[in-house]
């Protein structure tokens, strides 16, 4: 019991190191089993004495840690593998279609423990299932305890029994990237940012060249470079801290500036010799060497400008060089002082030695209205506004700065400009957009419409009205023909007129005729006959007159038909015709007969004669 126990926690520990990782291979060479009968004595197929047929041979392997004593069905906890059938009672190797049928393969994913048994099967395929628990159907078994550590050579068994026999070979071989005895250590060659190495055959890593640290990570920098102020990201180069210089980076960098001077530290500037000052670039040792001062003067060294002349009474300059108050050393009447070093000068002059002449006012003319005012070396011009230059000569050109807008063209003037617009717009700089349509009244409702083309407006007049601002009323009655002599009249309401049709006509135009006879009565039983310009009343007999009002006598009894004596005067294109001479003598009894009422309408001669040729055109 304490051994099952022992052996499960190794074979746990074992498995938990899944990083580990290899194959036990297994090849088989050749299976005989000269009889064709299992390991019990018995026929793979038939009865105990006659086998009917062959066995159908399949392997098994089983990997276990290592014992002595294998049990019948052992549990293979390093691994285990199958082949299909492999043929019938001889297995040959070379026989066989797929090598890969006769090689077995245990992968593994712990630590290769190096001791181990390997129990080979040879089994009869009783079901078809390959099944590996049915004892009875074992052939052969072929068992191996050994010792071995990847990689490994091939090793090679033979097993025999009762007139059968095996013979393979098997190894064990760490995957790709794993080493060491139990395939454990790991290690990939690479050569980028994570790591420069390659492997050795334990797995170990080798730096490639230039390249150190655990992961060969590190670049080695070139062997002269001065690790305390240079570095390297490649290998074999040298590159300088800020304040380091040169191949090994061991120069220290001076203060920018520094003349004659050296540092041990970057930015230092320490002087040699006699030099001084920040930069070392002022020597102490200048008068000495250089003797600069003339006249007798003193030189001091001078820890700001090399040195310092003191002169002797009378001269001036950083070397003395300068004499004051020599005579004319201050011209035009200037006084020289000695205490101040230099002229007092007349008001008139200026300069070191008053030499030059200051201009007056009164010399001075300034232009365009500008005024002069005096100073320290002559005159200046205030010039007014829109001038400039000297004397206030130029006019100032205002127009330069481009002020006016939209193609407005600028005209320069004194202190100013003016913008001439283009058509629509305005504004002092052109910049306002017109609107066409400001200023303009249309009357009577009318309403502007501004055309964006040429920036005008104009008036759309309401029905009724015309002209630029829509104050022309139009007179309705203007293309209006009233006829039959009506006349034309507008209706104050709207934009209307009206025809005043004359009695007799209407229609819009006056241009229907009423029928003559419509608001007629003739009497006594007498009937209305229209006519194109009257009517007549036809009476009966005993009566007469315009509306055969008046009795007759019964001596006129002939007279079947007697014509009213009245012509009603009708309008025709405005011509009148009226005559009271036919009514009296249509009076004084005329006869009427039909003929003359066909042809000659009126009964009056002299009408007749009057527009008789016209009826009978007509009656033609
Ligand atoms: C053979 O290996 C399989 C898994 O690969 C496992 O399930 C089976 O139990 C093993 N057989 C024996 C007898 O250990
Ligand atoms: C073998 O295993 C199968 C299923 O895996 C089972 O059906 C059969 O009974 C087992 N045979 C023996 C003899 O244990
Ligand atoms: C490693 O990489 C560098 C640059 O990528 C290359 O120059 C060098 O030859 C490589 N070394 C090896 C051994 O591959
Ligand atoms: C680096 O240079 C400094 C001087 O700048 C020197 O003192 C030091 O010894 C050098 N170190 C090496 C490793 O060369
Ligand atoms: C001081 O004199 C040296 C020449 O001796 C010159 O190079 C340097 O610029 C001078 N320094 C100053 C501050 O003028
Ligand atoms: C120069 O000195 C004289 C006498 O001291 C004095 O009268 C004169 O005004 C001075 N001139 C100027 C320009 O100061
Ligand atoms: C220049 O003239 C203007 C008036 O024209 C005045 O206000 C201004 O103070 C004058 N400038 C000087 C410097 O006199
Ligand atoms: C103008 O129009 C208004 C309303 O649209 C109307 O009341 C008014 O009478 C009109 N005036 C004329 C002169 O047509």
């Amino acid at each position: 019991m304490d051994g099952v126990i022992t052996t499960g926690l190794i074979y746990i520990s074992l498995i938990i190191q899944v990083f580990s990782s290899g194959i036990f291979e297994m090849a088989i060479l050749s299976i005989y089993n000269g009889n064709g009968r299992r390991s019990d004595g018995h026929c793979c197929v038939g009865s105990n004495e006659y086998c009917n047929d062959q066995c159908r041979t399949f392997v098994t392997a089983c990997l276990l840690q290592h014992t002595t004593k294998v049990p019948e069905l052992p549990e293979c906890i390093f691994g285990n593998s199958s082949t299909a059938v492999l043929g019938g009672n001889v297995v040959l190797s070379q026989t066989l279609n797929d090598f890969e049928l006769s090689t077995l393969m245990i992968r593994f994913q712990f630590s290769w423990p190096a001791v181990f048994t390997l129990v080979v099967d040879v089994r009869h395929d009783n079901d078809n299932h390959l099944s590996q628990n049915d004892s009875s159907q074992l052939i052969l078994r072929s068992i191996v305890s050994e010792t071995i550590y990847p990689p490994s050579f091939w090793y090679s068994q033979t097993t025999t029994g009762e007139d059968k026999s095996i013979q393979y070979t098997y190894r064990v071989i760490c995957d790709d990237n794993y080493y060491g005895a139990g395939c454990e250590v790991f290690c990939r060659s690479r050569n980028d940012s994570f790591g420069h190495y390659v492997c050795d055959q334990d797995g170990t890593k080798l730096c490639l060249p230039g390249w150190e640290g655990e992961f060969c990570q590190t670049a080695m920098c070139w062997d002269r470079c001065n690790m305390s102020h240079g570095f390297c990201y490649e290998p074999f180069q040298c590159s300088c801290l800020i304040g380091w210089e040169g191949e090994s980076c061991d120069q220290c960098i001076r203060k920018p500036g520094c003349i004659n001077g050296y540092c041990h530290e970057p930015w230092q500037c320490i002087c040699k010799g006699d030099w001084t000052g920040n930069d070392c670039n002022i020597d102490l040792n200048y008068c000495h060497k250089y003797d600069p001062c003339e006249r007798s003067g003193t030189c001091l060294p001078d820890n700001q400008k090399n040195f310092t002349c003191e002169c002797v009474v009378g001269y001036t300059g950083a070397f003395c060089e300068s004499v004051i108050c020599e005579d004319r050393y201050c011209q035009n009447g200037g006084n020289c002082s000695i205490s101040s070093i230099g002229c007092e000068c007349p008001e008139k002059y200026y300069g070191p030695h008053c030499e030059f002449r200051k201009l007056t006012c009164d010399e001075t003319d300034c232009m365009n209205g500008g005024s002069c005012i005096p100073t320290q070396t002559g005159t200046m011009c205030n010039c007014t506004k829109g001038f400039t230059g000297e004397n206030c000569k130029s006019d100032i050109d205002e127009c330069n700065s481009s002020p006016c807008k939209y193609g407005g063209i600028c005209k320069d003037g004194v202190d100013g400009y003016i913008c001439d617009c283009r058509d629509g717009y305005t504004g002092n700089n052109c910049d306002i957009i017109m609107d066409p349509c400001m200023g303009i009244t249309c009357f009577h409702n009318g309403t502007c419409v501004a055309s964006s083309s040429d920036f005008s407006g104009s008036c759309l007049c309401s029905q009724g009205y015309t002209g630029h601002r829509c104050e022309i009323v139009i007179n309705p009655c203007t293309d209006v023909e009233c006829q039959n002599g009506a006349h034309c009249t507008s209706i104050s309401s709207g934009f209307g007129f009206q025809c005043i049709c004359p009695a007799g006509y209407n229609g819009v135009y006056c241009e229907i005729r009423s029928d003559p006879c419509q608001y007629i009565t003739c009497a006594n039983g007498g009937t209305c006959k229209s006519y194109t310009n009257h009517y007549i009343c036809i009476c009966d007999p005993h009566y007469g007159g315009k509306h055969c009002t008046s009795v007759l006598m019964p001596a006129d009894e002939t007279v079947s038909e007697r014509p009213g004596n009245d012509i009603i005067p009708v309008v025709k294109n405005g011509y009148t015709e009226e005559d009271d001479d036919d009514t009296e003598e249509d009076d004084e009894g005329r006869q009427y007969t039909e003929e003359d009422d066909m042809l000659n309408v009126g009964s009056t001669r002299k009408k007749m004669t009057n527009v008789g040729s016209t009826r009978k055109k007509m009656t033609c």
